[in-house]
């Protein structure tokens, strides 16, 4: 494992160099294909589901994929003989599309959250699933689900425009919090990597971030960010949680930077909290809405899941000031699917491997090379 990282690591060095060393390169411009040295390989792609798939991730340890869509089932995937193959279809949890999943960081349990207006934890048998749990409250679609880091905490979000954040407690669920900041449907929520923060993104075309307050247990809005002027589709954290990636409607993606009061750059901070500034926007990429995005569980590398079939990867030039970073395409495939692009998600532990889900019933397992 340390071996494959320090490998990739080099590589990554290796072909950055190899790429910053031509001096005619747009760095604002989409780059060329002939002048992408980096290959994305199809290595896998799975069948199986009917209908649209909206979202596929692994598990902690990378070994089962479950992905869930309109035909409203989870379908876990597993390998064998070196190839992905169906293991499961959880059915009969949800009346209607299952939009987003969740695994706790255990691996013991899965939160599917659906447009039935319900989330479903599945619990882990000796590799049987089970619907233990369904948290009810939110008036309609549920959009998101994110299993806070430490286990303990999962949020959802909704187009009733609410988040709520559940507590867990020996297969218990209760609601602590109902947040109302925004003021549109709610795409998506991720907790940053320490799970000290929630963040959320918006058709309002923010981004929210929410943390308790220790003394009173209180959750509440401690940081709003606007730099999008169109629906905020999906954000991701780096691995430090220091810096966020965003995608919006228009096909811009934002890269945001933490501040923290009294920081040495001198932005201002408000009541001892914060402040997300927007220090790079890559636009001119994509030709339409940008899904999903992901930033790498270690390296500056940024994926994205587009409306017009595509993903692209981009880095963080090395070199460029953390305040003003540039990102250059590195490497894209614009027919990774043969429909819209919905959700990309790294592999936990595998530095190579991403996983797509798209609207042509497929998911796909794609590795750098
Ligand atoms: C840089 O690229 C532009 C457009 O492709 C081309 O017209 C120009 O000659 C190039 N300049 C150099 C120094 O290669
Ligand atoms: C992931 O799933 C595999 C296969 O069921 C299991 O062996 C492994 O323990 C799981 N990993 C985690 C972290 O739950
Ligand atoms: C919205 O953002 C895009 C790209 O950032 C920009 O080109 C456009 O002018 C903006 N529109 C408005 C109304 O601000």
């Amino acid at each position: 494992m340390i071996v494959s990282v320090l490998v990739f690591v080099h590589w990554l060095h290796a072909t950055a160099k190899s790429l910053f060393l031509k001096p005619n390169r747009s760095l604002n411009g989409v780059v060329p294909m002939s002048d992408l040295n980096v290959k994305l390989e199809l290595i896998e792609s799975l069948k199986g589901h009917t209908g649209k798939v909206w979202c596929a991730k692994w598990n902690a340890s990378g070994t089962l994929l479950a992905s869930c869509g309109e035909d409203k089932t989870v379908r876990l995937w597993g390998t064998s003989g070196g190839q992905w193959k169906l293991k499961t279809v959880l059915q009969d949890g949800h009346q209607k599309t299952v939009r987003d999943l969740s695994w706790s960081p255990c691996g013991k349990f899965l939160a599917t959250a659906s447009f039935d207006g319900t989330t479903a934890i599945w619990d882990n048998l000796g590799g049987q699933f089970e619907c233990n749990a369904a948290l009810e409250g939110h008036e309609n679609e549920v959009k998101s689900v994110s299993w806070c880091p430490s286990g303990n905490l999962i949020a959802t979000c909704s187009r009733d425009k609410s988040v709520w954040i559940w507590q867990v407690e020996n297969d218990d669920y209760d609601c602590a919090a109902v947040l109302n900041a925004h003021i549109q449907d709610v795409k998506k929520v991720a907790w940053s990597p320490e799970g000290d923060v929630l963040a959320s993104a918006s058709y309002d075309e923010t981004i929210k971030m929410f943390k308790e307050d220790p003394n009173d247990g209180e959750w509440s809005n401690v940081a709003t960010l606007k730099s999008h002027n169109t629906t905020v589709w999906s954000i991701s954290f780096d691995k430090t949680g220091t810096r966020l990636a965003s995608c919006a409607d228009d096909g811009t993606v934002k890269i945001w930077r933490q501040y923290l009061p009294g920081n040495p750059e001198g932005v201002g901070t408000v009541d001892n909290d914060p402040t997300w500034k927007c220090v790079c926007t890559l636009s001119g990429y994509h030709d339409g809405p940008v899904y999903d995005i992901a930033w790498h569980p270690s390296e500056d590398l940024i994926v994205t899941a587009a409306c017009d079939n595509g993903v692209r990867l981009f880095r963080m030039e090395p070199e460029s000031d953390p305040n003003e970073p540039s990102f250059s395409l590195v490497a894209a495939n614009y027919a990774a699917h043969s429909q819209d692009v919905n959700s990309v998600k790294w592999h936990p532990t595998d530095p190579k491997l991403f996983v797509t889900a798209g609207d042509d019933s497929t998911v796909s397992i794609w590795q750098v090379t």
